[in-house]
């Protein structure tokens, strides 16, 4: 692959997606590309190129290389500090505002949510939270909390909701009891978990049309993202947040010197940022 074919790929790739590959990436994506054109029958990376900008197959054929070349690492509990704080402390405010409001539904997004670990996790410590700070004899808010994702593969791992005895290794025991069916060595998330959660395809360089969200998750997706690509993200966040709703980053990723309209909030170890 040449250098000026790099840089033709890499500009579809943030123009489309967001993701920015710096030039150390350049052997990983050739790599993949060449994959690609083989499984296509196309001969070279240049013909490759034209087919990937043509209208309707080109759509398609763009999605499955994005998916060859993004990071799609996640697992239940990731960063347990920050889980502490959701649910500690995050979660009973929510809940507590939902007692007097009109609408009464918890919503929360899992943006870049991969094979569905994060929103399954938030699943399972919403349910903790209301059984905590809910008395017996009220009805609970609602849980509405969307997983989305670039990645159709990931997706679909996501919407199955079946994961390997070492995807688990994270879950506590007393949520494997409560939140899991085992099936044929596997663990299956609960009708419970299932029915707050939906997944859909969502490209984070678009807009989202999502208002009035409690809470987002968006962790370990925007390190992938050129500084003005964050920027533009935040933004995007920020019009779909409710005043006083929160936003849970990655730990190597920060909002310092991209958006001072959030505050920065913690918890022992876990952080995450408010929505002024
Ligand atoms: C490293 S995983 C993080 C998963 C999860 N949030 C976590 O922290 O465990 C990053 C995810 O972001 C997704 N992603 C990357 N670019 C995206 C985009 N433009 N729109 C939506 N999702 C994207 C990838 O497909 C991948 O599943």
């Amino acid at each position: 692959m040449t250098n000026e074919e790099y840089l033709l790929f890499r500009s579809l790739i943030y123009n489309e997606s967001g993701m920015y590959f710096k030039d150390t990436k350049k052997e990983f994506m050739e790599s993949k590309i060449i994959k690609r054109l083989k499984a296509n029958n196309i001969r070279s990376i240049y013909r490759y190129y034209k087919h990937l900008i043509s209208e309707s197959e080109g759509k398609r054929e763009f999605l499955v290389l994005i998916d060859t070349l993004r990071i799609g690492e996640t697992s239940f509990f990731r960063n347990r500090p920050q889980f502490d704080l959701f649910r500690e402390k995050i979660l009973p405010e929510v809940i507590e505002e939902k007692k007097k409001a009109v609408c009464k539904a918890v919503k929360i997004w899992s943006a870049g949510c991969s094979t569905g670990e994060e929103p399954y996790t938030i699943a399972m410590e919403c349910y903790e939270a209301v059984e905590k700070n809910y008395r017996r004899g009220l009805t609970p808010p609602l849980l509405e909390i969307i997983g989305s994702d670039i990645s159709f593969s990931a997706l679909k791992t996501a919407k199955a909701g079946i994961y390997s005895k070492e995807r688990i290794e994270e879950v506590e025991e007393k949520y494997l009891m409560k939140y899991f069916n085992v099936e044929d060595g596997s663990y299956a998330v609960s009708e419970q978990i299932r029915r707050c959660t939906v997944f859909d395809f969502h490209n984070l360089k678009n807009e989202n049309g999502l208002r009035e969200i409690d809470i987002i998750f968006c962790r370990n997706v925007m390190i992938y993202f050129d500084l003005a690509e964050q920027k533009r993200l935040i933004d995007k966040f920020y019009a779909s947040l409710k005043p006083g709703g929160y936003l849970f980053i990655g730990h190597s990723e920060t909002l310092q010197g991209l958006d001072d309209r959030f505050k920065f909030t913690y918890f022992n170890k876990g952080t995450a940022y408010k929505r002024i």
